[in-house]
């Protein structure tokens, strides 16, 4: 059929190694500068496939500044590795994902005047509505996962409405270590190991991922409960410079050297 494998139940490429997921958005950030084709999305998730990408991650907006419809049917046709489709638990994006049955979904919060995604999602204050906004889609067979901070009342809620992966946020680290507070990282590293532990012991597959780079990926990768990191906007830079396959190789080596020590 015209369906790629995107949305398949797949059998993990590198059981036991941490997966890596590239997201292209900001691929479909430079396209969109200038309302042209180029650079094209899926031609970046091919590569990144080929450079060693266990997954791709796409995060539709409500704006739809960067990635658009068009992209996720696309990806959803040509992808040989699954898509972690993120999104805001919207109504919209509940029946886009029911029409394409990506492998996973990531929730997201989203604020439209935000750069990025700021802070993780409040599940345990909004329990009962993600509850029900999750059953369709567990049901048609999509990994459900929030992207929430350490805190444990949201993993333990994440747990309790039945979401199977939990994604740790790693932007308060990225930045702490960016703006030289070092002992500060430190301690928002041992929150996300402690984050990461309680989530294993809930039987939740753990994530992590925003603002990780060449520097700042190590010690998050040697956390031995993490089962994926998600990677973009670094990635996407680094390959004006190096390219994209270089780029990404090089990431997958560090993130294979700091869970070879
Ligand atoms: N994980 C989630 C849930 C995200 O929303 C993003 C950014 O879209 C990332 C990971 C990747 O973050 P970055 O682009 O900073 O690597």
């Amino acid at each position: 059929g015209k369906r790629g494998k995107a949305g398949m139940n797949h059998p993990l490429k590198r059981p036991g190694k941490l997966r890596l997921g590239v997201n292209i958005d900001h691929v479909a950030t430079v396209r969109n500068a200038r309302g042209s084709a180029w650079p094209d999305p899926l031609r970046a998730a091919l590569l990144a496939e080929t450079a060693g990408a266990d997954g791709i991650t796409a995060h539709l907006r409500e704006d739809r500044r960067h990635i658009r419809d068009a992209d996720i049917e696309a990806l959803m046709a040509a992808l040989t590795v699954p898509l972690y489709f993120e999104g805001a638990a919207t109504t919209e994006m509940q029946a886009i994902v029911l029409r394409h049955r990506p492998h996973a979904v990531c929730l997201v919060p989203e604020k439209r005047e935000e750069r990025t995604t700021e802070g993780g999602l409040d599940v345990s204050g909004d329990q009962a509505r993600l509850t029900d906004y999750i059953a369709p889609l567990r049901e048609a067979g999509c990994r459900v996962s929030m992207f929430i901070s350490h805190d444990p009342r949201q993993i333990e809620a994440s747990a309790r409405i039945g979401a199977a992966v939990v994604e740790l946020h790693t932007g308060l680290y990225s930045e702490l270590l960016a703006d030289g507070h070092a002992a500060l990282a430190e301690r928002e590293l041992a929150a996300l190991q402690a984050g990461a532990e309680l989530a294993a012991s809930l039987e939740l597959e753990v994530h992590a991922g925003h603002g990780l780079t060449y520097d700042n990926v190590e010690p998050i990768a040697a956390i031995p409960e993490l089962a994926e990191l998600n990677i973009g906007h670094f990635l996407i830079g680094e390959a004006i410079f190096r390219g994209l396959e270089p780029a990404i190789e090089e990431m997958r080596r560090r993130m294979d050297l700091a869970r070879d020590r």
